[in-house]
């Protein structure tokens, strides 16, 4: 929002604007300024980008970002949408930020969310009731270093975080950096908490070498409890993650830990470069089969895959059952998977529709683009031309005209 209003760059980004020492020094001061003389204050206002995630839970669509308070916002009835602002969730103690991935258990209507920061505890986990009111922080001191954990797992019993090779080092902003980078002598881990755990006493790590998690696309246990399993994207060329993210060679995998040998075993669920992956969300932190995934090419989400777990093997294989790609040109958002008969508890995993965002370079055109989640060639069944130009974004979020009517 400020720079918005600005109409350049203020804030140090740990991502992009850091230009040395002399460039950082100065957005410092200028932002400085402003926080003295009261034009901006991030600690009351937050920073106002919420740009990255939207989600919906305790009575609320919220919009996210990695680094603020949710700002809720409202769809008017003419279809614009309006921010109605941070939302605190009536937190008991000071709550300044939160990351842009929670976990909804939609058999509770609890939320489960975490923030990372740059000083210790660099981890804090937190649940938000299904009343919509934030819990007391479970600090992580066993954290630690700093380490960019963009999203986690959630299962009935667990939260599951990566610790990944992404670290800070504020030293790097002298050779013109960004203090964000990659530490390849660190062994990437994972930590596992009890969900409703009211400290850090019972939480264990497991290595979990060259595992750079950046997306879970679902979690669920098995056996009891005995086996966690976490589906999720693994950035396997990490060093190229800030530098070209479609070189990064993102892929999906299928990760096993065994909870009472405290182990790891690990699936290759497609050799193609596989990001943004959803499924039918009637079985989110539950068994599933069916994952569709952005096909990601260069610079653009080229298509979307169908993937049957099914199929998984030790030795990886091809799991897909069903592709589209969107064209020459052409480039994609997240899909997301909607079923068809939300009502019905018999309908199939795969009975809907999957729904994104297309642009078209070559007509400057975006579409709303509606799949049969089931066809083989996810034929389409819906386009809709756009009044104007969608940019390719992270994440979306369906809700349906019943459920908007009754926020
Ligand atoms: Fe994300």
């Amino acid at each position: 929002m400020l720079e918005n209003k600005m109409g350049y760059p203020i804030l140090p980004s740990p991502f992009a604007s850091f230009n040395g020492v002399a460039a950082s020094i100065a957005r410092l001061i200028i932002t400085f300024a402003r926080v003295v003389t009261g034009e901006f204050n991030p600690l009351k206002h937050g920073f106002g980008a919420a740009n990255t995630s939207v989600a919906q839970f305790g009575g609320k669509i919220l919009a996210l970002a990695e680094y603020d308070l949710p700002y809720a916002v409202k769809l008017t009835p003419d279809g614009d949408i309006i921010t109605l602002g941070r939302h605190d969730f009536r937190s008991c103690e000071p709550f300044l930020t939160m990351t842009a991935h929670p976990k909804v258990d939609w058999d509770t209507g609890e939320a489960f969310a975490y923030r990372h920061g740059v000083v210790r505890p660099f981890l804090t986990f937190f649940r938000i009731n299904s009343d919509g009111r934030k819990q007391k922080d479970v600090k992580i001191f066993s954290m630690d270093r700093f380490s960019a954990i963009h999203d986690f797992a959630v299962t009935k019993n667990y939260a599951i975080f990566p610790n990944t090779q992404i670290v800070l080092n504020p030293l790097w902003i002298l050779r013109g950096r960004s203090p964000l980078g990659v530490d390849r002598s660190k062994v990437p881990r994972f930590g596992i908490i009890p969900r409703f755990a009211e400290d850090e006493r019972e939480m264990w790590w497991i290595d979990a070498p060259g595992l750079n998690m950046l997306h879970c696309v679902n979690s669920w246990e098995e056996d009891g409890g005995e086996r966690i399993v976490i589906v999720a994207s693994n950035i396997v060329s990490i060093e190229q993650v800030f530098e070209n993210i479609d070189l990064s060679q993102l892929r999906l995998e299928k990760i096993v830990i065994d909870v009472k040998a405290k182990t790891m075993e690990r699936y290759p669920l497609s050799d193609k470069v596989l990001d943004l992956g959803v499924i039918n969300p009637a079985y989110a932190m539950k068994k599933n089969r069916y994952v569709y995934a952005a096909v990601i090419g260069v610079k653009a989400v080229v298509g979307v895959v169908k993937l049957d777990m099914s199929l998984t093997t030790k030795d990886g294989g091809d799991l897909k059952v069903a592709s589209r790609l969107y064209g020459s040109g052409c480039g994609g958002g997240e899909p997301l998977f909607v079923p068809r008969e939300p009502s019905n508890p018999a309908a199939e995993e795969d009975d809907g529709y999957l729904l994104t965002f297309v642009y078209d370079e070559n007509t400057d055109e975006s579409k709303f683009v509606v799949m049969d989640a089931k066809s083989p060639s996810l034929d389409i069944i819906a386009a809709v031309k756009l009044p104007r130009r969608v940019p390719n974004g992270f994440h979306g979020l369906f809700v349906s005209k019943r459920e908007l009517e009754k926020l």
